[in-house]
């Protein structure tokens, strides 16, 4: 039985350390994922108006173009500030993706853009996919984002950290276990490859299972000049970025060169 706990650290980092709110509106790598997370999901949800839910939603940077787009939005977060700030976009409450308050077959789609990143135990896992399939109706979908095993190695090295003792010894740590203890910098975190995170779907049964990478093989490099000069959204190295990202969606072997990978299965 798991323990339905926040890790203080993951609350620490979301309530304290940074402010999630700006994460996918300010930097060019968060502006990838975000233009890549609304076009791959745009082309499997159902038409507006329709229910989502969407789970570990946080300050709502999903849940505001999906209510923009005619969608009837619920959002669940654990964390109290994410609520707070949702709660100007759609209907927020605070909740566990492991044990949602919905009943049975309430929502058209369900969204986990986030929760997986959290869980490094396995049954928590299982746990919060088996509560999204239980809320979603027959025929209706399951989305599930989570950090690609590969992103710490494409991000490190790019921002030139790799050179150091501590970075090597950190990120070789998180390539043979999977789970970055969350330390320092970012917090605890569980680092997915792509056929493990079909199979996890597949295994709570849902059916259809397709796995994007999100960000394509470009994410790292476009942080990395960020770092130097800002890049806007009619740059050409962000325009090269996110045709790359599309470039590579059918080529199964580039799924690990993405910072995000988001699995979608239909629930039946
Ligand atoms: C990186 S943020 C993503 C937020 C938003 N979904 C997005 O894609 O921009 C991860 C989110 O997962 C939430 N989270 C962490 N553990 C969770 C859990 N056990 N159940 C539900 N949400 C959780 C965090 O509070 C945070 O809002």
């Amino acid at each position: 039985m798991s323990n339905l706990e926040l890790p203080p650290e993951v609350e620490r980092f979301y309530s304290e350390t940074i402010d999630e709110s700006e994460r996918l509106s300010i930097a060019a790598d968060g502006r990838l994922e975000l233009i890549r997370t609304q076009e791959l999901l745009r082309r499997y949800l159902p038409p507006a108006p329709a229910k989502i839910l969407d789970v570990g939603g946080g300050p709502g940077a999903h849940a505001r173009w999906l209510v923009a787009d005619g969608y009837e939005v619920d959002l669940v977060d654990p964390i109290a500030r994410h609520v707070e700030q949702a709660s100007r976009i759609c209907r927020s409450s605070v909740g566990d993706a492991r044990h949602l308050n919905a009943a049975d077959h309430t929502y058209d789609v369900v969204l986990l853009l986030g929760p997986l990143y959290h869980l490094p135990d396995p049954a928590d896992r299982r746990q919060a996919l088996a509560e999204a399939h239980r809320v979603v109706s027959p025929g209706g979908l399951v989305a599930a984002a989570a950090i690609n095993h590969y992103a710490s190695l494409f991000e490190h090295a790019a921002l030139a950290h790799l050179h150091t003792e501590r970075m090597q010894a950190s990120i070789s740590e998180i390539l043979r276990t999977a789970v970055y203890d969350g330390n320092r910098g970012f917090t605890l975190a569980y680092f997915h490859r792509a056929e493990e995170l079909a199979d996890e779907l597949r295994r709570s049964g849902l059916a259809g299972v397709t796995v994007f990478g999100i960000e394509g093989p470009a994410w790292a490099l476009l942080k990395a000049v960020e770092q130097r000069d800002p890049v806007a959204l009619d740059d050409a190295l962000f325009k090269s970025s996110l045709t790359a990202a599309r470039l590579a969606e059918p080529y199964p072997e580039l799924l690990a060169a993405s910072s995000h990978l988001l699995a979608i299965g239909m629930a039946h």
